[in-house]
């Protein structure tokens, strides 16, 4: 039975906030427009304690999902399907990245992943509900990969963080288009597809992936319907374990008109600085676009510890901790984007003491922005957040 308060039937705010249709900015104001009625109708208490009670999705602080499918791509990789609650916008450009953080051993813990979906998703398997994807492949020896692949069951609410990122496709389409993915670095990508897929505006699209043997592909069969559905979309599979690394030097036999494509790669970090090299040789830089999953750490703090001037609150990290992820583990709202020294969005001031960057060991004082996601204490030290 719909539990209510007054005339309002819980059930059906819940259907009307979860329906489909409607467009982002619709839902962000229908979401303003209850998120301050309940603080309204919760006053003194917070709103989030009621809201958590009716639904774990129902937040007027922060963005949740639920896990509702767990689906084996590879032997190491899996497609989660997530259905966001309120505030989440599903207006995103296909190839951007959301957020994600998970409760695991009373600690949350958060990375990014590219959304593998195409705006606006629903699946009738669902009641017409919108939903996200992403699809994450394990690390060796990474934690919350290993994790999502292997362990996470459906069910489990999530913490997400806004889509954002610049790795899209303009609007309209170039008329030649060359995807260059490795491995995972096919994410984005699978999001362009299925929305050039669902709109009907495929142009002429090539797209070449690595990976190590055939049962490595993510999508495989996916991306072979794609093909069938739509003549101008081409694909190549380069198999290493067979023909070695893809060597960008090779396209001129391979795709003879790659320098007229303008061209989106994604994939491991040596892949990418091969195909920058070889883009920037042939003075194209500004027909690429890269998009990176890692940062190369080549150096590290010397550790201390880190004051959060706000909150007051204090943790010791050692030198190759970031200065976010000290936040985090003491509970401080840090801001945050890629993770991964991209986006900028992490950016603080330093009130006091000095922090080391880890890619490249720079040291900022007192008075400098800096990027939490990835600098570290190099002594002790005070934020500005
Ligand atoms: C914008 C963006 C989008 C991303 N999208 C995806 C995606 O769609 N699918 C996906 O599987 N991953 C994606 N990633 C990578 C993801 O965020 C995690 O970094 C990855 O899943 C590893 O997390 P972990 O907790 O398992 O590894 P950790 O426990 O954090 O790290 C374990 C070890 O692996 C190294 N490592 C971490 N990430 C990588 C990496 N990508 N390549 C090589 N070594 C690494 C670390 O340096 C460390 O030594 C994306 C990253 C960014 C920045
Ligand atoms: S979170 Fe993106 S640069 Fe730090």
């Amino acid at each position: 039975m719909g539990s209510k308060t007054g005339g309002l039937s819980i059930r059906g705010v819940r259907t009307w906030l979860e329906g489909p249709g409607g467009n982002a900015a619709e839902q962000g104001g229908r979401f303003k427009a209850l998120r301050g009625a309940a603080a309204w109708v919760t006053t003194p208490l917070l709103p989030d304690d009621y809201l958590h009670l009716a639904n774990p999705l129902w937040s007027a602080r922060e963005l949740r999902g639920r896990i509702v499918d767990v689906r084996t791509e590879t032997a190491d990789s899996a497609t989660l399907v997530i259905q966001p609650g309120w505030g989440f916008d599903f207006g995103f450009r296909p190839g951007q990245y959301i957020g994600i953080g998970l409760l695991v051993d009373g600690r949350w813990h958060w990375r990014s992943y590219s959304l593998t979906c195409p705006p606006d998703w629903t699946t009738p398997r669902r009641g017409g509900k919108r939903l996200i994807s992403i699809a994450v492949k394990a690390m060796p020896e990474g934690f919350l990969s290993s994790h999502l692949v292997n362990g996470v069951p459906v069910g489990t609410i999530v913490r997400l963080a806004a889509p954002q990122g610049g790795f899209v496709l303009p609007n309209p389409l170039p008329e030649k288009v060359l995807f260059l993915t490795a491995g995972s670095g096919i994410t984005p990508v699978m999001s362009m597809l299925r929305a050039m897929d669902r709109r009907g505006q495929f142009t002429d699209v090539v797209h070449i992936h690595s990976a190590r043997t055939a049962d490595d592909v993510m999508f495989g069969t996916e991306l072979s319907r794609l093909r069938e559905r739509n003549p101008s979309f081409r694909t190549h599979l380069h198999l290493t374990a067979d023909h070695g690394k893809f060597v960008p030097g090779d396209l001129d036999a391979e795709l003879p008109d790659w320098r007229e494509r303008s061209t989106w790669a994604c994939g491991p970090a040596a892949m990418l600085d091969e195909i920058e090299h070889h883009w920037r040789g042939a003075g194209l830089s500004d027909q690429l676009c890269v998009e990176r999953f890692e940062v190369e750490r080549s150096a590290v703090g010397e550790g201390g510890r880190v004051t959060f001037g706000a909150s007051g609150r204090t943790a010791e990290a050692d030198g190759a901790t970031s200065l976010l992820e000290a936040g985090e583990s003491v509970g401080v709202q840090m801001p945050f984007g890629c993770r991964m020294g991209i986006c900028q969005t992490c950016v603080v001031t330093l009130s006091s003491g000095h922090v080391r960057d880890l890619r490249n060991g720079d040291e900022h004082h007192q008075g400098d922005k800096v990027q939490t996601c990835i600098s570290a204490a190099a002594g002790d030290c005070t934020l500005d957040v």
